[in-house]
């Protein structure tokens, strides 16, 4: 698909990975809703340096643990600029919780934001897209190959990939679906670069992934009218120490 001139709407487009998904679309001519739940701030600066970029951006605020708020994000881009392009279900909370001390808060949190508000963006977006679109739901190549932490989040990342590939299915040929699971690229909230390079150590890549190879993968996933279905492992090799 020609990215020129279409709209996207990124979730969790604020800061970290979801704004530099954000700036490449822009860098791409896209005109970009940036949504967020809580950074209004960062939501603000993002769109100032989309606008720097000469492209438009607008931020739309959203608590995707509510179905309504989930629900209704696709309508309110409908309203202001008409049918997105394109969805990239970034937005997702990361806890740690194992099998043992897996709350059923921990697990509902996940569950609504990581899977649910996918579910129903997709679900609106089939809904109200054109002639051409596509959907690209960021997870983690810990879905494919789990551990043994964070539980509830790895299940909602493996589910999150069975949902895009039944959606590439039923959506053919007017939408393409995929995932981008990815490895190690920002540490979490609360850590530095320590953590990932502590990590990374034992990938084949021994690094984390640069954001532009992140960036470039979801552009190439865009771009491709074939690929449909796909998971794309960008982890530094992670997984195949676990095949
Ligand atoms: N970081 C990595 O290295 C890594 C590795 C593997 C996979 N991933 C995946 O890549 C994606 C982005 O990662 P990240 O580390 O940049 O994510 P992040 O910072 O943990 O979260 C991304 C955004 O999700 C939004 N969000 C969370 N709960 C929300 C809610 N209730 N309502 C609305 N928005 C909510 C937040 O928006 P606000 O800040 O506006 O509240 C946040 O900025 C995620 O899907 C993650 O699972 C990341």
């Amino acid at each position: 698909m020609e990215l020129k001139g279409k709209i996207a709407l990124v979730t969790g487009g604020a800061r970290r990975l979801g704004r530099a998904f954000v700036l490449a679309l822009a860098q791409a001519g896209m005109k970009v809703v940036v949504h967020y739940g809580r950074a209004a701030q960062d939501a603000e600066k993002t769109v100032a340096q989309v606008q720097a970029l000469g492209a438009e951006a607008i931020a739309l605020q959203a608590d995707l643990r509510e179905a309504d708020a989930a629900r209704s994000l696709v309508d309110r881009v409908v309203d202001l600029w008409g049918a997105p392009h394109v969805l990239v279900n970034n937005a997702a909370v990361f806890e740690p919780g194992t099998l043992q001390d897996t709350t059923l808060e921990n697990w509902t949190l996940h569950f609504r934001v990581n899977l649910r508000a996918p579910f129903l963006l997709m679900q609106r977006f089939a809904a109200v897209v054109e002639s051409e679109g596509k959907i690209v739901n960021v997870t983690d190549w810990r879905a494919v190959y789990p551990g043994r932490r964070y539980l509830a989040y790895t299940l909602t990342k493996a589910a999150l990939i069975t949902l895009t590939q039944m959606a590439a299915r039923e959506l053919a040929p007017r939408v393409q679906v995929n995932a981008l699971a990815l490895g190690a690229v920002l540490p979490p909230p609360g850590e530095d670069m320590t953590y990932l390079e502590r990590l990374v150590q034992r990938y084949p890549a021994r690094r984390p992934a640069r954001m532009e190879e992140v960036t470039d993968a979801l552009l190439f996933l865009l771009r491709n009218d074939y690929i449909t279905g796909e998971v794309l492992l960008l982890d530094g090799g992670a997984h195949l120490l676990h095949g």
